[in-house]
């Protein structure tokens, strides 16, 4: 579902005013699928040309998913547990999926030593998250990347093998095909840091068993989406990790029927 807003709005101001009707309409969440609203931010910005300065209308489109907005906080804190102990050193982190970039400014806030690496197959996110990286003063984002997290990790735009302290897929293993999440495992592998970990997220099947019923109905609508979409299960992605050189450590349970999955490279 994509929803515009109002020109010329402040990233606080979308974020006050546009997030929050969201979460009064929807009270509770059992489960949540991921959708995004887009917001539409206009400004001026000065350019040189020739000696002289103008001022040039920039537009840029932000886009703002209330999911990943409930569950950025919830994540943080799992990051923080998982990373405190490493926090005296600068660690490398890389986001596939970064989608709207909401999650990767809200990490970057809080965690400075860890310098993010935001990531995402389509142009509009990729646009969003410059959006955000220019709104929020990130000074720990990159510039994101195209990167095909199905692709060989040779492909993953030019990043070094054993280059990541940590790799993180927020809600894409659900939204997309079974290739993606191949993709991802064997990718993490090779790109991990002996003791690096991925940290999946959202929600799965365990044992080929789905629960809460709405966990069932969103696997549902997410096949009516896309055939090859669906909620991955649990028992193959320890399999996938395992034949990649990683082990399932940890299981997290998150709000809204989510999970966290933590891994490591061995
Ligand atoms: C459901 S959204 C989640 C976005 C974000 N991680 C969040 O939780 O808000 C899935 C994102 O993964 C991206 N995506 C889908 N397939 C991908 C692939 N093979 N490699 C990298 N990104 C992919 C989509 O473009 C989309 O932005």
């Amino acid at each position: 579902m994509k929803q515009r807003f109002n020109q010329n709005q402040t990233f606080q101001s979308a974020v006050q005013n546009q997030i929050s009707p969201d979460f009064t309409k929807f009270p509770r969440f059992a489960c949540s699928l991921w959708f995004f609203n887009e917001v539409i931010l206009s400004s001026l910005v000065v350019q040189n040309l020739n000696g002289r300065s103008r001022q040039k209308p920039l537009i840029q489109i932000m886009l703002l998913s209330p999911a990943a907005e409930r569950s950025q906080d919830g994540l943080l804190s799992v990051l923080w547990e998982l990373l405190e102990e490493r926090s005296h050193r600068e660690l490398f982190g890389l986001e596939l999926g970064s989608g709207t970039g909401q999650h990767v400014v809200h990490f970057a806030r809080e965690m400075p030593f860890v310098t993010w690496q935001p990531s995402d197959i389509k142009e509009e996110a990729r646009n969003s998250i410059r959006a955000y990286i220019e709104a929020t003063k990130a000074k720990t984002v990159l510039e994101p990347v195209y990167l095909d997290a199905s692709e060989p990790w040779e492909k993953w735009a030019g990043l070094p093998q054993s280059s990541c302290d940590i790799i993180i897929a927020i809600n894409l293993l659900q939204y997309s095909p079974f290739r993606t999440a191949e993709g991802v495992f064997k990718g993490s592998g090779q790109m991990l840091k002996q003791n690096g970990l991925l940290m999946t997220y959202g929600p799965y099947a365990i044992n080929g068993t789905i629960t809460p019923i709405c966990n069932e109905q969103l696997d549902q609508t997410l096949r009516q989406m896309n055939p090859d979409w669906g909620l991955p299960d649990i028992d193959v992605l320890r399999q996938l990790a395992f034949s990649n050189g990683m082990r399932m450590e940890r299981m997290i349970e998150m709000p809204e029927s989510n999970k966290c999955l933590v891994f490591r490279k061995l």
